[in-house]
């Protein structure tokens, strides 16, 4: 979490360091900051809240430099406060971090000990005072180095000295650090969107790498303290845009786009000529797979055991899922004979990333489903799977959780094709249907009208369920994870047969409680389980087909969206739910795209 910036250059660079903050900031946005190297000094300047309140600082008051660093945070030790927002700076250095430091308590005392006093809670201060230290003693790069082997953690560095006035340092070990090079400047930054307004021109640092750049020169060490060289790549241009639009923020427009986005991802995948989906250089010979483990954290886990049913309908291939942060910490029995799948939006999830990881370690064949293609975890992993959402903006997935889910099922698709598990008309006959689930999504995506008249209804409620058995199971997980973030109101997902064995307890009269009970197997079950939470006053909100007619007074509301085939009807109940998440935290006023407490880019454990 959190958004770095440094630009060196042979202009001022406070404007574009604001402009990149501001793009950074759905990493973080409790606090923001800004150092400068100004006649010689370090000028550092910070505020709580949002980049618009830097950018008022600065207004009234020019950081002036044509060397400068950034930063917006998300606390980890530390309360979000003045004292504690980055830069970090002493006499001699001005520190941006990102991650954690793990050992900062016991480096903290060791510091106070020999006299050094400490001006935030945070866990970064002891690198600006370790590194204070170091270089009364050290040369530039000795110091560098003795204070990163002190380090236990996470961090992307960035960071400024006084006496070395044309320079900054970047430095990487888990958290991400991308560098870009321009025209007689060159940057560092989080993630390449930060960069893409200044150069398309970026390399990646990999783990335990350090930078030192100047304006017209950048200099990379590698984990050994050797001199390297980097790839330098050219960033795409996105198709589909970072800005809102005519939107009033990014949720809505992204929701909005999933019509679009399935699109784009289904061309990618999907020939229709041929009647059959590309996987192109796919790593393992899907007829040898004994067993599939798919992994992520958030919303792409709820993709992930979607899936799980997926490959379990089209597939004989034993399935296993897990949240990145379990799998990371478990006995796990690896084998060359799996495939571990890992799905996330940003790719640098640090979770989702240290299970990778764990995966390389153990020598077995990795895959990524990812959005961000230039991220960690599609460069480390052997084979990525884009889902081409392109940028996801709003820290509540939506387009990105229809986009991971619609790589999962082509994938299980077309690795039961080449199993012979799916007979050829049936397989036909499914890819013709994923030609129009961008249709599916843009009639679905007419519900709104109805669903802002629902959450009227129910935004006062003080807690919400939602209820699905077999694949709407992790939508109902989806809708009250989306309830959560963006409205701050208490909500479960339940399996709906579980609700007996203790969560019925719960319920009450008009208590709200959201039914998915698409056509499929489990239907006339969840119905029944519907019925039961009926009879004890809840107030139900049914999203169902067109066409199945349940007729009963006591169903508050309903829903219906398109009949499609059985596994593309996952895609379209999701889409009520991310609406009715909106439009609920629409009405209690909330900054929807940012919500309290959470970040797009969780880099952190
Ligand atoms: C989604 O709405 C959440 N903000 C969150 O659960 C997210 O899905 C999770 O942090 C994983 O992120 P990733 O897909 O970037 O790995
Ligand atoms: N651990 C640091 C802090 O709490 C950095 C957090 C971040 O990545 O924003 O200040």
């Amino acid at each position: 979490m959190c958004g770095i910036i440094g630009i060196a250059s042979n202009k001022q660079v406070s404007s574009n360091i604001i402009e990149s903050l501001k793009k950074l900031e759905y990493r973080g946005y409790d606090s923001a900051g800004i150092a400068t190297i100004s006649n010689g000094e370090i000028d550092e300047k910070k505020c709580t809240g949002r980049v618009a309140a830097l950018e008022k600082i600065i207004f009234k008051t020019p950081s002036l430099g044509n060397l400068g660093i950034g930063h917006v945070r998300w606390a980890t030790h530390g309360a979000p406060s003045k004292i504690n927002a980055h830069p970090h700076s002493s006499e001699e250095v001005s520190v941006v971090h990102n991650g954690i430091i793990e050992n900062s308590t016991i480096l903290k005392k060791n510091l106070e000990k020999t006299g050094y006093k400490f001006k935030s809670q945070t866990d970064t201060e002891v690198i600006t005072i370790l590194l204070t230290d170091f270089l009364k003693k050290f040369d530039l790069v000795l110091a560098i180095n003795k204070t990163l082997e002190k380090l236990i953690g996470s961090f992307a560095l960035g960071i400024l000295f006084k006496k070395h006035n044309n320079i900054i340092v970047g430095a990487r070990r888990g958290s991400p650090l991308a560098v870009g090079y321009g025209h007689n400047e060159n940057f560092l930054g989080s993630d390449s969107y930060a960069l893409k307004s200044m150069t398309n021109k970026i390399t990646y640092l990999d783990d335990g790498d350090v930078c030192i750049l100047s304006n017209d020169k950048i200099i990379f060490y590698n984990k050994n303290g050797m001199k390297i060289n980097k790839r330098i790549q050219t960033l795409s241009s996105d198709k589909q845009t970072a800005d809102k639009g005519d939107f009033k923020d990014f949720m809505s427009k992204e929701i909005n786009e999933q019509k679009f986005s399935t699109k784009v991802c289904i061309k990618e995948y999907v020939n229709h000529l041929k009647k059959d989906i590309n996987l192109y250089n796919f790593p393992i010979e899907p007829k040898n797979i004994d067993k599939i483990v798919i992994i992520g954290c958030g919303t792409a886990y709820h993709a992930c055991l979607a899936a799980k049913h997926w490959f379990e309908e089209l597939t004989s291939i034993e399935i296993e899922t897990d949240v990145a942060s379990e799998f990371r910490y478990r006995k796990i029995k690896f084998s060359k004979k799996n495939l571990y799948i890992f799905v996330s939006q940003s790719g640098e999830t640090a979770d989702t990333f240290a299970a990778l990881d764990l995966c390389k370690k153990n020598e077995v064949k990795t895959c990524s489903v990812v959005n961000a293609v230039e991220s960690s975890i599609a460069r480390s992993s052997d084979f990525i799977l884009p889902i081409h959402a392109g940028p996801e903006i709003g820290v509540a997935s939506t387009k990105a959780f229809i986009g991971q889910m619609l790589v999962l099922y082509i994938l299980a698709l077309k690795i039961s094709k080449i199993r012979n598990e799916i007979p050829k008309a049936e397989y036909i006959t499914k890819i013709s249907n994923i030609k129009k689930l961008p249709d599916l999504i843009n009639k679905t995506l007419k519900c709104e009208s109805k669903i802002k008249i629902i959450a009227k209804d129910v935004y006062l409620s003080k807690g919400f369920i939602f209820l699905g058995r077999g694949p709407s199971f992790p939508i109902a997980l989806e809708g009250a994870l989306k309830l959560k973030e963006l409205s701050y109101l208490h909500a479960e997902g339940y399996p709906a047969g579980e609700m007996k064995h203790g969560p019925l307890a719960l319920i009450e009269e008009g208590l709200p409680v959201v039914i998915l009970a698409p056509q499929d197997r489990y239907y006339e079950k969840t119905i029944s389980n519907m019925q039961e939470v009926i009879a004890r006053g809840a107030k139900v909100l049914l999203i169902t087909n067109e066409e199945n007619n349940i007729i009963s007074e006591n169903i508050r509301f309903s829903i219906e969206v398109p009949k499609t085939d059985n596994q593309l009807t996952t895609f379209l109940i999701t889409i009520p739910l991310q609406l009715l998440a909106y439009h609920i935290a629409s009405l209690k006023n909330l900054d929807i795209d940012k919500p309290r407490n959470l970040a797009k880019s969780v880099t952190v454990e």
